[in-house]
């Protein structure tokens, strides 16, 4: 009997999704297999409009380098919470784990590569319980923070954007003698704050990690002032908060999301920066500019690797788990690796004390 796999992506996008779709689908249609894409997380086996795709050499053409993904994703489509309408129109957080599985069975699908984050990784194993007989789950996005493996799809090429970003507000910081207070992505953790903000060339970095304090941020600024180059660049991750408070959240959590979202920071600091120095001072939030855009080709070959390891796995073990990039290769983690928290900047790793050396202020 030809073997039938399924591929879906969850959760916020990130550049490398449609590498990975292409690749798994290449391996598996190389093999002989056939190739189903589920549209918009689990929602085209719940909601009809959204459905299934067969994914042969035609639909997956021409797409490795393009960002997005052409199955659609969403982070509001967590099926063991899944927006129902309810008598009087309402969403209701309704269970429809068990129809995923029994609709998966339907189809004939014998394996499921989850490609998404620790929410989407979460999900594949609470299938695993519900009776779905296998999944491999792919770590995307671009915050980093997936437990389990060095690196996550997605991330470099928003190291990659954020750089550039800083590169060019350097030149405008300089020609007005500001402090460009740049705010960028990562949710709880500080990996695209720490590696743009030393790529980047920034004077302050804060990250969650290392919970700040307004007079050492001051004091920096002070002696970069005096020192002569009359401005600077201070890049705040999303997530960080000064010493004894909590982060900046621009709306709450509801039902059906899975975090609070987390922004402001940015904002805030640049007023309160320009108050405590005297300073002129203008915030950028980078926002969903992260996420955009081509995966670069450190993401397009790490997508491509991970990609066609799940097929390997599924073709040669009956193991499920999450492919993870560790000690430069590519292996299969059980999901007890990999849920039930994030994976944060180790504030005593080497890329913190990089830049110590050169005297970034962490805020601290
Ligand atoms: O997890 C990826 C991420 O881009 C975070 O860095 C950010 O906090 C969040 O998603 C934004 O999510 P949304 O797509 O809901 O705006």
């Amino acid at each position: 009997m030809t073997r039938r796999i399924a591929i879906n992506t969850g959760g916020g996008d990130a550049p490398g999704l449609n590498s990975v779709i292409r690749s798994v689908a290449l391996s598996a249609l190389n093999r002989g297999w056939e190739v189903l894409g589920i549209r918009r997380g689990y929602e085209g086996l719940l909601d009809s409009p959204a459905g299934v795709l067969t994914l042969d050499r035609e639909r997956i053409r021409g797409i490795f380098h393009q960002g997005g993904t052409i199955l659609g994703t969403t982070n509001r489509g967590d099926p063991f919470r899944y927006p129902v309408p309810g008598p009087a129109g309402e969403k209701v957080p309704t269970d429809l784990g068990d129809q995923v599985v029994a609709r998966l069975g339907e189809l004939g699908v014998s394996t499921l590569v989850a490609l998404g984050g620790d929410g989407s990784m979460r999900i594949a194993s609470k299938l695993l319980e519900r009776g779905l007989p296998r999944v491999i789950g792919v770590p995307k996005t671009i915050d980093n923070d997936l437990r389990g493996t060095n690196v996550t799809f997605g991330f470099a090429t928003a190291v990659d954007t954020t750089t550039a970003a800083l590169d060019n507000l350097h030149s405008t910081a300089q020609a007005h003698g500001r402090v460009m207070v740049v705010e960028v992505m990562g949710r709880d953790a500080g990996w695209i704050a720490l590696h743009a903000g030393i790529a980047g060339g920034a004077d302050v970095v804060l990250l969650p990690e290392i919970p700040y304090r307004m007079a050492s941020i001051v004091e920096k600024l002070n002696q970069r002032y005096r020192r002569g180059p009359g401005f600077a660049i201070v890049v705040a991750s999303e997530g960080a908060r000064e010493v004894g408070a909590d982060p900046q959240y621009k709306a709450d959590k509801d039902a059906f999301s899975e975090h609070a979202t987390l922004g402001g920071i940015g904002p805030r600091l640049a007023e309160r920066i320009q108050a405590a120095t005297g300073y002129e001072a203008r915030a950028v939030v980078l926002g969903h500019l992260q996420r955009g855009g081509s995966p670069n080709s450190f993401d397009r070959l790490l997508a491509q690797r991970m990609g066609c390891a799940a097929v390997r796995y599924i073709e040669e073990t009956g193991d499920s788990g999450m492919v993870a990039q560790v000690g430069g290769e590519i292996i299969l983690v059980p999901f007890e690796r990999v849920v039930g928290g994030t994976r944060g900047v180790d504030v005593a790793c080497d890329t913190v004390q990089t830049a110590r050396d050169i005297g970034i202020c962490l805020g601290d």
